[in-house]
């Protein structure tokens, strides 16, 4: 049974809605309205400013309708019918005792004992179809996803990105290429072995995508491996979490110079968390941290043991998992979650990739409109 009641005043309500109470203001009701005056019926947004909802806006009248409740709002006068469903999706009234550092439920986190490998092959992927969605539902998920049995030619990284968004262009250009070189002006064309970092923590913001295509690959080693920063940050915490906050309530900071015309800085900490203690994103990235010194006196004896102790568990080798790229053959990873790095590899033979950046909105944009696209079809056809 669902019964609603104005609280004196009429600044709240009470809405039991099967044994669950949710409370919600007059004036968050307000400015959320569905009618047409308040929102555009297609685009959704919003056509009035707040200043334009009286201050003094209060509930008269509220009442349980078959599949939602119907409010009068004062002075205006207004009658707004809001769905049961919406306001569930959005009540506010219930308590958050989320422990700092929390994810979304969209998320999973992953160490060396994931099972399966996310992944998907590109013909499937340009399909646009059920396996895309899935494929995109893996990548918010677990921050990385492989590409499979794509084509062996240059440029087919776009493709990938054409399937969600935009290039994110930067001085290394709209891609840039991985292999060997002979006088390397940055330590990812040489073969030594990199730690798993994220790229361009220099950068603000920083790429939130980036995607690697195999070409070339007959050199011996140079397998790519990743590590979910997130999961690596939350044993930190579990482990103590003096360090975990440390890390994310100063700035770090990051550089990158060539000799040129390219000097970018950064200021962000190592862990970035939301307002509300949402673990937003990770920078790691030993070569282009820069001199930190926003750290107090005090406390920078102990932020380097934290910065320590997170490295040291980013390079324990359950943390990891390991794959090695063939021609034709990509992943794509959450820049601000998953850190990348390469074994060293031998120098006969050759290794050539070609890499990208993108952006994550274009990505989550993309998953929610495929979604939507997809169950209109599925709808139509039943
Ligand atoms: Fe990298």
């Amino acid at each position: 049974m669902s019964c609603v009641t104005v609280e004196p005043g009429g600044a709240v309500i009470k809405l039991n809605l099967d044994n669950t109470i949710m409370r919600f203001h007059a004036i968050w009701l307000r400015d959320n309205a569905c009618d047409s005056e308040t929102r555009d019926p297609i685009s959704g947004q919003r056509l009035i400013a707040l200043r334009e909802i009286p201050s003094e806006t209060l509930i008269s009248h509220a009442q349980v309708e078959a599949n939602g409740l119907r409010v009068t709002f004062e002075p205006e006068n207004k009658v707004i019918c809001y769905d049961f469903d919406w306001l569930i999706e959005n009540n506010y009234d219930k308590g958050k005792n989320l422990r700092t550092g929390w994810i979304s439920t969209d998320q999973e986190t992953w160490d060396s004992g994931l099972d399966l490998l996310p992944s998907c092959d590109f013909n499937l992927l340009m399909e646009k179809s059920t396996s895309t969605l899935n494929w995109m539902a893996d990548l918010r998920k677990y921050g990385f996803s492989k590409i499979a049995k794509g084509p062996v030619e240059e440029g087919a990284l776009f493709k990938i990105i054409d399937l969600f968004g935009y290039v994110r262009e930067t001085n290394y250009g709209k891609h840039f290429e991985v292999r060997t070189e002979v006088n390397p002006s940055n330590l990812a064309y040489t073969g030594l072995a990199l730690q798993a970092h994220t790229d361009n923590p220099y950068r603000d913001p920083v790429p939130t995508i980036q995607l690697l295509y195999c070409l070339e690959s007959s050199a011996a080693g140079g397998e790519n491996m990743l590590v979910d920063g997130f999961k690596a940050v939350m044993r930190l915490r579990d482990e103590n979490e003096g360090y975990f906050d440390l890390l994310s309530k100063y700035s770090a900071r990051f550089e990158y110079k060539n000799n040129k015309d390219v000097h970018l800085k950064s200021r962000r900490p190592i862990i970035e968390l939301s307002s509300d203690g949402e673990l937003l994103a990770i920078r790691f990235n030993n070569r282009s941290m820069s001199t930190v010194n926003d750290v107090p006196f005090n406390e920078m004896s102990e932020w380097y043991a934290a910065y320590r102790r997170l490295s040291e568990i980013i390079d324990e080798p359950d943390m990891e998992i390991t794959f090695r790229l063939n021609p034709g053959e990509s992943f794509i990873v959450d820049n601000t979650r998953v850190l990348h790095a390469r074994k060293g590899y031998s120098g006969t033979g050759k290794r050539w990739l070609q890499g990208c950046y993108a952006d994550k909105d274009g990505l989550n944009s993309a998953f929610h409109s495929l979604k939507k696209s997809l169950a209109e079809e599925t709808h139509n056809e039943a």
